[in-house]
């Protein structure tokens, strides 16, 4: 970026901190500067003050804007490899305890612990009815599509070929033509609450947490803040699975022993030398 340029874009993200619903400072900046750029090409315009205009001037362009710096893409199954992974780890879980906790954050619209319900479901060598599900994110309109538990297949999204990691998907969701509805009976056992990584303190005594695909657009500074949330919330023991692309950051290695490390599984040993 130019000079000139990027003080149109620290612009940009001083307006987005005042008037938008996000805050900004949390995230790295080429990952805002790519959201951003994105909505300037929709909008067919160049340059950061040009569009700063729009979105003073266009209430609609403020919620685009917010939906795009949100980005809650998800799937059933994401990744496929890891969920096989995590078959072995559920179980060894639900032998050895009488209730195992687990915990997706961020968990966007509800796939990801509606995935591991499932797959614990589906899988005879794991006693589902030991596993209690929380799903949590910063977005209420993702908790809100998350509690409703309807998904579309569309040109660019086959929720069929999403479930096909199941022997039943059938036992699980309700389909009518494109609509794939979540069985009452599943969504009973996964519960929904807002909770922000960055500021919102830790929870307690999980053995399993999930932190996908939120850690590589986070600012640096933001990082080890949100694994000491994650580390805070884990029972020594309790597993933490990344996303593909993430890993666990230096500082707090020793702490955690790769369990998988292609499929980013990691075993949480605080009492390791
Ligand atoms: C790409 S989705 C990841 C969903 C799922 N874990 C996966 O891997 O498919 C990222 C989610 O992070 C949420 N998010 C962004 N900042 C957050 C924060 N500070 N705390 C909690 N959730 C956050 C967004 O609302 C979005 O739903």
């Amino acid at each position: 970026m130019t000079a000139t340029a990027d003080d149109g874009f620290m612009r940009v993200i001083r307006h987005i901190q005042d008037e938008v619903d996000f805050e900004p400072e949390y995230y790295n900046e080429a990952y805002l500067n790519r959201r951003i750029s994105a909505r300037m090409r929709r909008q067919n315009v160049e340059a950061y003050d040009e569009y700063l205009t729009v979105l003073k001037d266009d209430p609609n362009e403020k919620a685009a804007l917010m939906d795009s710096l949100t980005i809650n893409v998800t799937n059933f199954f994401r990744n496929g490899k890891m969920w096989e992974a995590l078959r072995s780890v559920l179980e060894e879980l639900t032998t050895q305890n009488r209730s195992v906790k687990a915990w997706s954050a961020p968990c966007a619209d509800g796939r990801e612990p509606y995935s591991l319900y499932m797959l614990a479901s589906d899988d005879r060598r794991i006693d589902e009815s030991r596993l209690s599900v929380l799903g949590t994110d910063i977005s209420d309109e993702a908790l809100e599509n998350a509690r409703a538990g309807v998904y579309e297949t569309t040109r660019t999204t086959d929720i069929g070929e999403e479930l096909s990691l199941l022997d039943s998907p059938d036992r699980y969701v309700d389909v009518e033509e494109n609509t794939f509805t979540v069985k009452p009976e599943i969504r009973r056992e996964i519960s929904f609450e807002r909770h922000d990584l960055v500021q919102d303190g830790p929870k307690r005594n999980y053995d399993l947490i999930f932190c996908r695909n939120l850690l590589i657009y986070i600012d640096s500074e933001y990082k080890i803040p949100v694994f000491e949330t994650l580390t805070d919330s884990l029972k020594p023991g309790g597993y933490l699975v990344v996303g593909m692309t993430e890993t666990v950051p230096q500082e707090i290695r020793d702490v955690f022993e790769p369990v998988n490390k292609r499929c980013r599984i990691y075993k949480y040993t605080p009492e390791r030398d």
